[in-house]
């Protein structure tokens, strides 16, 4: 470490701020938490993340300098790294984002979500609770799981998933986050770790790596490649800006009830085509040179096969974060998916930095091999 790095690494351990330990920081959503944590609240904020195909700290380059931002490379199935990370930072919380993502990847390879996302979880949970039965004041720490919506599996024409919501996942992606959420909870029953969870329904923003559908759709568009969408496009899902969920993490790892969940949603329910059309709609206003031979982006649309046991329909009832904790979303769907096709529009080099790398825009998760 160079002497400049040393200083700002003492200066950050003695800040005298609250700590908390991001995983997954370089994420789409741990990078937006982080972003909010630093710029618009007073935490010294660590980031710990393994830096897989899907972490990027280009996404971080706003805070990077921050005194109160620290970086630590580390994989959390890592026993070692993960129990000195406590007791390096003495962290007031925990908020744990680090996953594998992607549902088609899981489907392609299950493996690695059990690992990080069941493994992984089960070390972070042992290292806090050692750390934390070492606290005097054990009231004061929380440890913050993140998860999906997708662990409540399908919906049918009508209603919405609630924290009572059973349990029914549908791919390996939402079999290991549901796992992974009953661990949690089992921490808090059996040891009395001070947890609390989040499940969020899907998210869309900037930063968000062009293998889940809005920034794939912006990508291929802009570059004149087909956009795929899965079966007739029916599948609905209920949209919220990456911002408005980093507020509501915040909100819940501050303020949450103890050992309880917390459902996060925005009342966005729309079908996956009309996304791809908005989308669509939205660069047509945007994009005076399209790509040759296109007049409207739409003509790209290109259906095609369903993913296996892709779930129908997702919509979340919020009322609990709406009513307990006074949150609710800043941006309308079509707001915050101008904000984000804007995003890309003027962060060509983060999206061409991001697209150098492994993925290059391939089908995934097809399961047959297809
Ligand atoms: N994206 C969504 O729409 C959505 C919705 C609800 C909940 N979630 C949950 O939120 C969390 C973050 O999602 P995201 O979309 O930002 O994911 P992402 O794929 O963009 O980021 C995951 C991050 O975790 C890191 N990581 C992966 N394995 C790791 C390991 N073993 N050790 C340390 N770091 C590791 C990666 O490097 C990456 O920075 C996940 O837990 C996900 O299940 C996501």
């Amino acid at each position: 470490m160079s002497v400049l790095a040393y200083c700002a690494y003492q200066e950050f351990l003695e800040s005298g701020l609250k700590t908390v330990i991001i995983t997954g920081g370089a994420g789409f959503i741990g990078s937006a938490v982080i972003r909010y944590l630093i710029e618009q609240r007073d935490y010294r904020v660590v980031n710990f993340d393994k830096l897989t195909y899907a972490g990027n700290l280009e996404s971080l380059v706003t805070v990077a300098d921050h005194p109160n931002y620290h970086f630590e490379r580390g994989d959390i199935c890592d026993h070692v790294a993960v129990r000195k990370l406590f007791n390096e930072y003495q962290p007031e919380a925990i908020m744990h984002l680090a996953a594998e993502s992607h549902v088609d990847r899981s489907i392609d390879g299950p493996a690695e979500f059990i690992n990080t996302n069941i493994v992984g979880t089960s070390v972070l949970l042992e290292a806090a609770r050692y750390y934390w039965s070492g606290l005097d004041d054990k009231d004061a720490f929380r440890f913050h799981h993140v998860s999906t919506d997708e662990v409540f599996g399908t919906l049918g024409a009508t209603g919405l998933f609630h924290e009572q919501s059973p349990y029914q996942p549908s791919s390996p992606y939402s079999a290991s986050k549901a796992s992974s959420d009953h661990l949690v909870r089992a921490w808090h029953e059996t040891y009395g770790l001070p947890v609390v969870i989040t499940n969020c329904s899907n998210n869309y923003g900037p930063y968000q790596f062009p293998e889940k559908l809005i920034p794939l759709i912006i990508l291929n568009a802009l570059d004149g490649k087909p956009l795929p969408v899965y079966g007739k496009g029916e599948q609905i899902r209920d949209w919220l800006y990456v911002d408005d969920h980093a507020r509501a993490l915040t909100l819940v790892m501050e303020e949450g009830s103890l050992g309880e969940t917390c459902n996060i949603g925005g009342h966005n329910e729309m079908m996956n085509i009309d996304v791809v059309k908005t989308v669509c709609r939205l660069l047509d206003e945007r994009v005076a040179e399209h790509p040759q031979g296109v007049s409207e982006f739409a003509e790209l649309i290109h259906f095609v096969a369903d993913r296996p046991g892709h779930d129908q329909r997702y919509a979340i009832d919020a009322s609990k974060i709406n009513n307990d904790l006074g949150w609710k979303p800043r941006e309308t769907f079509e707001t915050g998916l101008a904000k984000t096709i804007d995003w890309y529009l003027g962060n060509q080099q983060w999206c061409d930095h991001v697209r150098d790398g492994s993925y290059q825009g391939e089908r995934l998760g097809l399961a047959s091999g297809e």
